[in-house]
């Protein structure tokens, strides 16, 4: 991502605080594994979109109108030793001149240096309540301020969270980001392929992701975008399933929900596949409802369309199958009105999807499910799942879960898929599995 997509943001954001206020942002921390090792790094996805600074220990200081500069980072300061046994980091010459930072200061000097930021400021915009140690040092800095009262200083008066302004712009996706999320998207979806290729019975679940991880990291993806799901038989019962030690077993379906990240852009894909490559009688009926009711949902996706409308389309085809093959027993509406398909299909059809891959940005506003506009990124994402021991439908459903997901764009004059690279109906999937 270049540098001039982050001062846009910046830009942007300096005009929604308005003079005379500030902003703040730390970055994510390093965390210990276990002694001299650390957890993977990554960073705080709010910092990194108004940054593009990809290291920790720091903060961001937005101060709209602010003469001697407006975007201030405290950063570590360069250190020849960490140099040499971590590798690169800016310091604060960097910070200024790879990262465009107004102005730097080392981050051991933020208590001498922020309160006169925050002086005579009347608001002040962070995420309240997400780093405690933050939380705790804005209220130290600004008693700080109001101990000095008598001398004239003023402390800010107001506290507002950040965060529905700057996950308000993270909704809408620009050209820059669309690009890396669509690169997301069609390595994960290679991948996906490759799994279903490599596919066979008697193979382990963890080698199905070792096969997804492989193709990740070859093109260039080293982060998953989440703990990938490999679930065979009635494991994809369980949703968030991602103890990948199954065997595979012909006969079963393997649910596959694996996503790589492109410089901080999730992708999110799930497929369902026969591992024998043909599909038994009961899953093909399973299977071809649960794409239906994508298909319906995915149909709905426009600018002017309700944020509920796909899931409720989804819902009703799910309903209305599960009536036709007896799983439940009613009217159609009556089961919806009270939520009977839930045993079967318990979570929503779809979330956003961006730096995080259930993404920031709000989904109801005044307690109305918001309208679709073009820019906004989401999954559509059902699935059934009939319980191993499900005693009240017929044996030959019984343990068979699945889920199909792609990532789809409103776009102005409808959607466009950007996962489209897996096949998904029956006759394109063992098509592909019949190759090998
Ligand atoms: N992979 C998590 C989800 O589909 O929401
Ligand atoms: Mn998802
Ligand atoms: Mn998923």
């Amino acid at each position: 991502m270049k540098q001039t997509e982050f001062k846009k943001r910046r830009k942007q954001l300096m005009q929604r605080i308005g003079i005379g206020n500030i902003a703040l942002i730390g970055s994510a921390s390093m965390h210990t594994r276990n002694r001299d090792v650390d957890y993977p790094f990554r960073q705080d996805s709010d910092f990194y979109y108004l940054t593009g600074f990809n290291e920790p220990d720091s903060l961001a200081v937005f101060i709209p109108g602010r003469e001697q500069g407006e975007y201030i980072l405290f950063c570590r300061e360069f250190d020849e030793k960490k140099a040499l046994w971590e590798g690169a980091h800016a310091g604060l010459e960097g910070a200024t001149q790879h990262y465009d930072a107004d102005d730097a200061f080392p981050i051991a000097d933020l208590d001498d240096i922020l309160p006169s930021m925050l002086e005579a400021k009347t608001k002040v915009f962070y995420p309240i309540g997400r780093d405690p140690e933050l939380d705790h040092s804005l209220l130290e800095w600004i008693n700080h301020i109001r101990n000095q009262s008598r001398s004239g200083l003023i402390a800010p008066g107001e506290l507002i969270s950040l965060d529905h302004i700057l996950h308000e712009m993270r909704l809408f996706k620009s050209a820059a980001e669309l690009k890396l999320m669509r690169r997301a998207a069609e390595v994960s979806a290679a991948a996906h392929v490759k799994a279903m290729q490599s596919c066979k019975a008697g193979m382990y679940e963890y080698q199905i992701e070792a096969e997804l991880v492989y193709h990740f990291i070859q093109c260039g993806l080293r982060a998953v975008a989440y703990p990938s799901i490999v679930a065979a038989g009635k494991n994809a019962c369980t949703l968030h399933y991602t103890e990948n030690t199954g065997k595979l077993k012909n006969g079963d379906l393997l649910l596959i929900d694996a996503g790589a990240e492109c410089d901080h852009y999730a992708a999110d894909i799930t497929r369902t596949f026969p591992i024998s490559g043909r599909f038994s009688e009961p899953q093909k009926i399973l299977y071809q409802l649960v794409l239906d009711a994508q298909t319906a949902a995915i149909e709905q996706i426009q600018p002017g369309s309700s944020w509920i409308a796909p899931h409720d389309a989804a819902v009703e085809v799910i309903t209305k199958g599960l009536v036709s093959l007896g799983l439940l027993k009613g009217r159609v509406k009556n089961l919806i009105k009270k939520e009977k398909y839930k045993p079967f299909y318990m979570h929503r059809t779809g979330h956003w999807l961006g730096m995080d891959v259930h993404d920031v940005g709000d989904y109801k506003i005044n307690q109305e499910w918001r309208v679709l506009e073009a820019g906004m990124l989401l999954t559509v994402e059902p699935g059934l799942y009939i319980p191993a021991d499900c005693k009240t439908v017929d044996e030959k459903w019984r343990g068979i879960g699945m889920r199909i997901e792609d990532d789809v764009l409103v776009t102005a004059k409808g959607h466009e898929i950007l996962t489209g690279g897996v096949p998904k109906t029956i006759a394109d999937i063992e098509a592909l599995m019949q190759v090998n």
